[in-house]
């Protein structure tokens, strides 16, 4: 089957810098103002945010083609559009000098989904605060809220499995959680069930600390 580099914007000559790699990697280059490929065929489609309507196109082509590297190009430092890219659910959210070199580790590194970041909060704002320490209602995985026990960082689902409770609005004791529904416990470092009526765990998500941002890591 074909597959397609789609190339959306030609900043500073991107399309000159992009051909070669696409060869190498057997990919078509496709640009605006070609047949645009099926999104079946899309590997990677490639997004200047220097254009207009970039972030909707960016959310457009995560929607349309959920299996390709989605990849955001930016000329110039721009964090507050770097972070709207990440939330949109980039892969790989890239300036000008880093684009081919970190496309080319991208795609070279297996068939395997890399996980996705999403930049949760500054982590200057978390720090030495035990206990509930961030709600972040909307995400890529729906609300969670992250704890910080035993020096850790806990990112837990914040809707509890049984009555769709906002869990983090109950009592916290050492390490107990209580949902405010109707009493479900829960292990807030793993996110076990101790206690029902809730049946099973609260899903518990890996954070990371990325240039003093925490980010949840997800697929
Ligand atoms: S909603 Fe949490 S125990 Fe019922």
């Amino acid at each position: 089957m074909t597959r397609s580099l789609l190339l959306l914007g030609d900043a500073g000559g991107l399309a000159r810098r992009m051909a070669p790699l696409a060869g190498e990697l057997g990919l078509v280059l496709a640009q605006d103002g070609d047949h645009p490929p099926p999104p079946s065929e899309l590997a990677v489609v490639v997004v200047d945010l220097a254009r207009p309507r970039a972030l909707e196109e960016l959310a457009s082509w995560r929607q349309q083609a959920p299996e390709a590297v989605l990849v955001a190009h930016l000329a110039a430092p721009d964090r507050t559009l770097w972070e709207s890219a990440e939330r949109l659910g980039c892969d790989l959210v890239t300036n000008r000098g880093a684009l081919l070199v970190r496309l080319r580790a991208r795609l070279s590194g297996g068939t395997a989904p890399s996980r996705r970041l999403f930049p949760l909060f500054d982590a200057s704002e978390v720090a030495g605060r035990l206990g509930l320490v961030q709600r972040v209602a909307t995400t890529p995985v729906g609300p969670v809220a992250v704890y910080q026990v035993g020096g850790t960082l806990s990112c837990l689902e914040d809707v509890c499995p049984h009555g769709g409770a906002t869990v983090s609005e109950g009592e916290l004791d050492g390490l107990l959680l209580t949902c405010p529904g109707h009493g479900s416990r829960f292990d807030v470092a793993t996110g076990e069930r101790l206690r029902g009526p809730a049946d099973c765990a609260l899903r518990r998500f890996e954070v990371t600390e990325r240039e003093g941002r925490i980010q949840l890591l997800w697929r």
